[in-house]
Parts: structure tokens; sequence; C-alpha cells
């Protein structure tokens, strides 16, 4: 009896597409989604979402920066996106002086938009399915080599015959682990202009104890303007530039979101795995998840302290500082949803109900015994790649230089003096940023602490001599891989030094390059790496990825029934749920929408996450909300829904059954950030900045009314 009732729920499980889940690709909503989305409430048609022949929603959403989305949202060019997502050309222009992450930025003219070189946007401009030209001529009995041989070859074939203009790209992408393949017709804009970004007051209200979580309160925005040739082309920064006018943009609904109502969120969600086995689930949460975030732990707890100390620190490293915690926030969350969802037991259940309709004979029988063989021989190796990519790669600062030193040194020795110079010249630049943002004292604590991370939890196999005990010491004992030492007698981390040895001439460059003791530590350490963790593993995740292709077809065939979207992997998707709350824990309801008396609620008056503006208190005070007011007069701020998203979906819109614009996608709530892994409707809830406090903090807060009249407001709810 209990085993008939687990087989219906799985029945059930498996069959049903739980409203929320999935991230669909445009080109199929009609077959796959249409009917579905309509009978949530959507008055739309799948044509009018993706349409190649006429203007559609298609033609507002863009691709920001190539980590980002935003949306189109006048007819001059004016884009939507998260204050998270243009933080990094907000922070640089700043300075003490000119301080916009406090006090924020409004344009109050075309001529004071801020150009942003490097930042691009990208418009879709077709999705064809190039499966068939990409699989030409493969068959099941190749090996996964000659497999990948002969989709190369069909690849710049295909890619070649695309038609497309001279101002468009091409690129081509695998679906469901290269089952299939979709090309994607792109033009990209390349002079982005900073419009308007509230203070961090508002746009990052909450900062890092907020992140992830709801209830929340944080008016996540901020606004640029794409602009083009006079011919409406992309063109890099010109004075001659003009607003660029787009096929569509999305007008904003002022009517406000209720519980029920249908939402749909359109962007470039980053990567997803839903379809791992198990025994992937157990490695993340037992072995990497743990790993990573105790040494981000580490790292963070290093940079807050001279943060808190100083405000100058505190501008220079906000932007890395976020960087590295949200991941590292992330992470806990995920780890945490996966327990507590039973995300392993679930993942196990399903491979139960797989393999008992697998006939006898089937070769996909051995795909499961087959992961966790392989999954045994990754794990220990998965583990001190993560540890050596997040202590050398990510949080030890100078270890960058250091990567790009030995870019300048291969670049010479490997393809002479042009090459050396043309790199160069690209180094100097990103030197030039990177000391800008660099405290040494503060590296050579990271230094200090996540090295002797490393050397304590990882196998002495895979440290470099250097690390060891017995060649650590220098002939009067002192401890030569120290922080102290090392970033001593290194110059990489000291500016005009570096940039002097920079200025020779290439041999003398090179010289000077190998005889730097931070040099030849961190080469020494990525040699042990190379040699011992990623050339093996590169092998066994070869093996992997092959099997995971095969599992992922395996799945398809074995439920026919079942609607399947592809993971994420930064092209351009559409998900749809409904404005809903959810229990994070027994007897905690959290409501799905948030107000203004929830950010008074947590001000602390000068916290630097929590304080709120004399003007915000005042307009509060006066309940000075103008048009912008919900129906119970208060001012909403926030609101959830089970649209299923990820990183990359930040500025993505949320858009309203009519194709208007009701809020601003930027977070998840915590307890679903391990939707990545595993999608589950009762708890995984994406989090929206409501259109009308934006609309408000431009009109009421900045008076920036100017930017308002080149929106449309609309009212469907009223007409
Ligand atoms: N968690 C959101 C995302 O992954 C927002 C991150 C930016 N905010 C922050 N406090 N770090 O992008
Ligand atoms: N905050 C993420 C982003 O920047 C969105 C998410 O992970 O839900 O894309």
């Amino acid at each position: 009896m209990k085993s008939t009732i687990t087989g219906i729920l799985l029945f059930l499980f498996i069959n049903v597409s739980f409203a929320g889940e999935g991230m669909w690709l445009p080109l199929f909503l009609k077959s796959l989604n249409e009917a579905e989305m309509q009978q949530m409430g959507m008055k739309l048609t799948a044509e009018d979402i993706y349409n190649v022949n006429r203007g559609s929603l298609k033609d507002a959403i863009v691709h920001f920066g190539g980590f980002c989305t935003s949306e189109l949202i006048s007819a001059e060019g004016l884009l939507l996106t998260n204050h998270h997502c243009g933080y990094g050309q907000i922070q640089n222009h700043s300075t003490l002086e000119k301080n916009y992450l406090k006090k924020g930025f409004w344009a109050m003219n075309r001529g004071e938009e801020l150009a942003n070189p490097g930042l691009t946007a990208t418009f879709i401009n077709e999705i064809i399915d190039v499966s068939e030209r990409v699989l030409k001529q493969v068959d099941e009995n190749m090996t996964t080599s000659e497999r990948q041989a002969v989709i190369s070859k069909n690849l710049s074939k295909v890619e070649a015959d695309i038609k497309r203009e001279a101002y468009q790209d091409v690129s081509i992408r695998p679906f469901f682990n290269g089952n299939q393949y979709f090309a994607f017709i792109t033009t990209t804009y390349r002079d982005i202009r900073l419009v308007g970004a509230p203070p961090e007051s508002i746009g990052k209200y909450g900062s890092d104890t907020d992140n992830w979580v709801w209830p929340r309160h944080t008016g996540d925005f901020s606004l640029f303007r794409i602009y083009a040739a006079p011919d409406n082309l992309p063109a890099d920064y010109s004075e001659e530039n003009v607003p660029y006018k787009s096929k569509h943009y999305l007008p904003i609904s002022i009517d406000g979101v209720e519980k029920g109502d249908f939402t749909m969120v359109f962007g470039f969600p980053g990567r997803t795995q839903e379809y791992l086995p198990s025994v992937a689930i157990k490695e993340i949460t037992e072995v990497l998840n743990p790993a990573k975030i105790s040494i981000r732990e580490k790292a963070l707890s290093i940079i807050d302290k001279y943060m808190r100390a100083n405000e100058e620190i505190r501008i220079q490293y906000a932007s890395k500082y976020a960087r590295v915690a949200n991941y590292w926030k992330k992470w806990i969350g995920e780890s945490t949803g996966l327990t507590k969802t039973k995300a392993y037991q679930k993942k196990k259940g399903f491979e139960k109900e797989f393999t008992k309709r697998l006939p006898k004979d089937s070769p996909y029988r051995n795909i499961l015994p087959q992961f966790d063989q392989l999954y045994k021989e990754r794990t220990p190796l998965a583990y001190v790649r993560d540890y050596y990519s997040e202590v050398a790669g990510r949080n030890i600062e100078i270890m960058r230089v250091s990567q790009m030193a030995d870019r300048l040194v291969s670049s010479y020795e490997d393809n002479g003096e042009a090459r050396f110079n043309s790199y160069r010249e690209r180094m100097i630049t990103s030197l030039e940023s990177f000391y800008k943002n660099y405290r040494p004292e503060i590296d050579m604590e990271v230094f200090e602490a996540l090295t002797k991370m490393y050397s304590d939890n990882v196998d002495a196999k895979y440290a470099p001599k250097l690390m060891k005990s017995g060649n650590r010491e220098d002939d009067n004992g002192r401890n030569m891989i120290s922080g102290s030492y090392l970033l001593n007698k290194t110059v990489f981390n000291k500016k005009s030094e570096m940039m002097n040895l920079l200025a020779g001439d290439a041999e003398s460059v090179v010289n000077a390059i190998k005889a730097d003791p931070l040099y030849i530590f961190s080469k020494s350490w990525k040699e042990v790496f190379d040699k011992e963790v990623a050339k093996p593993l590169s092998a066994i995740e070869f093996q992997i990825d092959s099997l995971q292709r095969i599992y992922m077809k395996a799945q398809m065939e074995t439920f026919p029934k079942r609607k399947f979207y592809p993971d994420a992997n930064s092209t351009m998707r559409v998900t749809y749920g409904k404005v809903n709350g959810y229990n994070p824990s027994d007897a905690v309801y959290y409501e799905p929408v948030t107000y203004l008396e929830g950010v008074i609620e947590k001000y602390k008056p000068g916290d630097y996450e929590f304080d709120v503006s004399d003007k915000m208190l005042k307009l509060f005070e006066n309940k000075d909300y103008g048009q912008y007011a919900d129906r119970n007069g208060k001012l909403p701020i926030c609101f959830i829904g089970t649209n299923h998203t990820t990183g990359g979906n930040s500025g993505s819109p949320a858009i309203d059954a009519h194709g208007n614009l009701i809020g601003l996608n930027f977070d998840r709530a915590w307890e679903g950030t391990m939707s990545d892994y595993n999608y589950d409707p009762s708890i995984c809830r994406n989090i929206m900045v409501d259109a009308r406090y934006i609309l408000f903090v431009i009109d009421k807060y900045a008076g920036a009314k100017h930017l308002i009249d080149e929106m449309s407001l609309v009212h469907p709810k009223k007409n």
C-alpha cells in the first residue's frame, strides 16, 4: 500500500510541471507553455512574447554586460537594471568627493549621463534550432572524442551558413548537455551610459545582512541608456551617438500586484544543473560547499574589519566584498535547502523509478553505477580544485597579478615580442584598476590566513614544495612563504615599482618577473595543482560530462510525458509563476509584499547597512507617495513569486498578464537558493522590487521627473 502511494506521488511529481518550475526557451513557448500560461492568467499569446517578424517583448530584453539582465522602459533607450548589476560602474564614477554610492547619482539631462567603456548591451534578434545540422552524422556508437570531432566540424559550417548582418553576431550553444543545439543571432551595443542610481541606503538597503533574505526592503535598481550611431546601429562611445530607438519597450503598470497574480520573468539565467544524479548532490552538500564557505568566511571577516574602520577602504572594497559575500551566503542557504527538502532522497527516489522503467537489457542501466564510480574518483580532486581556486584564484588578490605576469611571460616565450607588447598594454590597464582598489595590508592578512587553511586542510601531496616545512625557512629561519615575508619582497603589490618593472624591454621584464619571489611561489603552486589535480580531474570530468549527456537523453526518453526545460546557460529564457508567500519554517508564514513600514522597522541610524536618509524619513512621515501608493495607502517595496530564476536573472523584468513591467527581479529567498539543483515550489521564491517603489524613488525622492516623463505608465487593472 505504502509503495503504491509513493508510486502515485512520484508519478505526479514526474508528470506535472509545477507552475513555477522551468526556464523555457522563448522559441517553444507556443508548443510547450502558452496554454498553461494563459490558464494561469496571462492575456498574451506566445507571439506577443517572442516573434522575429514584428516587435515583441523580447525586443525590450537586454543582456547587460553579459552577466545581468536589463530592459528598455522608454522609446529613447532607457534601460532598467539592478543597482548591484551597475554597481561596478557606479563605484568607478565615485570618489570621496563625488560619492555616488553614498549620495546616489541622477543625470538631470542627457549631457550629464556618464560613459562606461567596456560595458555592453546585447539584443537577441533570432533563435534558431540547429540541432539537426549540428548533430548530422553523429551516432550513439561513437566515442566521445569522435562525436566531438564531428560536432565541431559541423558547428563551423552551420555558423558560417547562418545569414546575418555585418553588425550581428552568431553564437551556437549546446542544450540538454549537448543533445540539442541552438543558434542565437545577436546585436551588441557598446555605448551604455549611466543615467541614475539611488544611494546605497536605498539601492543596497540591508546590504549583506539582508542579501538572499525575505522579507526584503531593497530598492535594488539603477538606470542606464543605450546610445547608438545616428543610423541606430552599434557604435563605440562618441558624442555623435544618439539614444537607441527600439522595436519595443515595456510600459509600466502602477496598479500593483496581489497574491495570486500571474508573473513572468524574462532574462538571461546563468547556470543551473537540475538533472544531476543524487551522488552529485551529496558531493555539493557534504564536501564542496562546506569547504568554499569556510574559506570565504575567513577572507570576509578580515576585509570586514578594515572596511568598518575606514571609509576610504569601505569604498575601495565595497564591490569586491559584496561579490565574495554573495556566494558565500548563497552556498549556506543552498546546502540548508537541499538538506531540508531532502533533495538527495528525492533524487534517489527518482533514480529508483527511472531504473524500474528501463527494460532489463537497456544500456542505460549502467549509467547510475558509473556515476557512482566517477564521482568517487572526482570528489577528492574537486575538493582540492575548489580549495585552490578559492584560495589562490579568488581570495588572495595578489595572485591575480601573478597570473597576469605569468601570461605576460608566456606570451613572450611562446609568441614573441609583438604579442608581449599587446598583452603588456592590456595588463597595464587592468593593473591601473586593480591598484585603485587594493590595500596590501589587507591582502597580506588574507594571504597568511588562507595559505594556512590550505596547508591544514589539503593533503600535502597537493601543496607546492615551498609550502612544506623544511623548505620554507630561509637561512635565518624565517618562513619564506609567509605573507609578511613574501609580500614584503615581491614588487607585485607595489604599484610604482611594478609599473616601472613593466616599462622595461621584453627580455628584462621577463627576467625580473621570473626572479620575483611571489611569482616563484605561485608558479610552483600552480604546477603542482595542474599536474596533480587539474589534469586527472579534467579526464574524469570529460567522462562525467559525456555520461551526463546520455543520462539527460535517457531521462527524456524514459519520461516521455514530462516537459523538460534545458538547464540555464546564459541564454534567453522565460519563467512564469504567481505572486505568493511561503512557510520558511514551522508555524511561520511570509506575506508576499513588503512596505516602507518595514524599511522604517529595520532602520538603524548611522549603520552602514540599515541607515535611512532624512529625506526618506520625511516622505514616510508625510505619507507623500504620490500616485505610487498601494490601495491600502502604503508604499510597496518588494514582492516575491514562484518564478524559477538564478544568477544572471538579476535585472530581469517581472511582467504582468498584459506585458507590462510590474517589478524588477534581483534575488531569491534564502531557503530556496537550492533551486539551481532542485526547484521546490513550496519554498523557492524570486524577489522583485515593486515597480512603484522604483518610480517613487526616481520621482519623489530624486526629483528626476524628466525620466518618468519618457516612460509609459499604465493602469491595466482599472480598464
Ligand atoms: N543575491 C543577489 C544576487 O545573487 C544580490 C547580490 C548583490 N547584493 C549584495 N549584497 N551582495 O546577485
Ligand atoms: N542576485 C542574482 C543575480 O545577480 C539573482 C539570483 O541569483 O537569484 O543574478
